[in-house]
């Protein structure tokens, strides 16, 4: 038995940190990566909530370039998401505490799952605070608020997404530090741990003594502080710790 499979074994209450590499094996790029979408500088300025409120129309075209493609929307949780549901039917508590805005733990039928960055399956009217879905998002290019109010006028405010952009805060974080420090393994999956303050989270686990795993294709700042490392792709070795079914 492999030292992680061990570790996985003993545990009983799992926290996972995933980034967007848990989802590249289902079709959508990570973004520091060579391919990575951050590649383009003008595409990180305008992914930022300030952008959002002085250039709102010029905003949505390119948040849905980045977040949005047909393609990202119609992905399939891969096998990694899936070994991730099934530890949970294995009888261990996992919480997961992900970066990504896609969706796909749920689908795969995670039922812990916080979404850190929020979703890019909501969008939120900054005057009405009405909230909109998937639907409702794709049918305007710029998706406009359409709440009437008693005398029959519109808001037509721009809406906002519910993802977290450059300049908001991250959410749940309270939650994913104290759970990072009270369990009793901490899994990092596909995550370059360069952006703050969510890669701090490992460093919590550490502090408490907590054992840590990563699986990432590239170096990560914790990998010397982890019970082990490995270099491959989370769908494939995931699936050989431990089971999916
Ligand atoms: N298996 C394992 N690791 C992978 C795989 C894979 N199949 N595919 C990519 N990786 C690794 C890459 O090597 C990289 O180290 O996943 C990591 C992804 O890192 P980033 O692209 O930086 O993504 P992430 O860490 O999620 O970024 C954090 O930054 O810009 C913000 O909001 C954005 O949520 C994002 C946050």
């Amino acid at each position: 038995m492999s030292v992680f499979q061990k570790l996985i074994e003993n545990a009983s209450n799992i926290v996972v940190l995933t980034g967007a590499g848990m989802s590249t094996e289902s079709g959508i790029p990570d973004f520091r990566s060579d391919a990575g979408v951050w590649q383009d500088e003008a595409l990180v300025h305008a992914m930022s909530d300030s952008y959002l409120r002085r250039f709102p129309q010029a905003f949505w075209p390119k948040f849905k370039q980045v977040f949005m493609r047909p393609e990202y929307l119609r992905a399939e949780p891969n096998a990694g998401h899936r070994a991730l549901a099934a530890l949970e039917r294995m009888g261990k508590q996992v919480a997961v505490f992900t970066q990504n805005v896609d969706g796909l733990h749920q689908l795969a039928g995670s039922t812990t799952v916080f979404e850190l960055h929020g979703s890019v399956r909501k969008a939120e009217c900054p005057a009405c605070m009405q909230s909109y879905g998937l639907d409702d998002i794709l049918a305007q290019e710029v998706p406009t608020c359409r709440w009437e109010n008693a005398k029959g006028g519109e808001c037509r405010a721009v809406l906002h997404p519910d993802t977290v952009l450059f300049g908001q805060q991250v959410r749940h974080l309270e939650r994913a530090i104290l759970a990072a420090a009270r369990c009793d393994l901490f899994l990092v999956l596909g995550t370059s741990l360069m952006v703050d303050p969510v890669a701090e989270l490992p460093n919590y686990a550490r502090a408490a003594g907590v054992p840590i795993a990563v699986v990432n294709l590239e170096e990560t700042y914790i990998d010397g502080h982890a019970e082990v490392v490995i270099r491959g792709k989370i769908g494939e070795v995931l699936p050989q710790v431990f089971p999916v079914f």
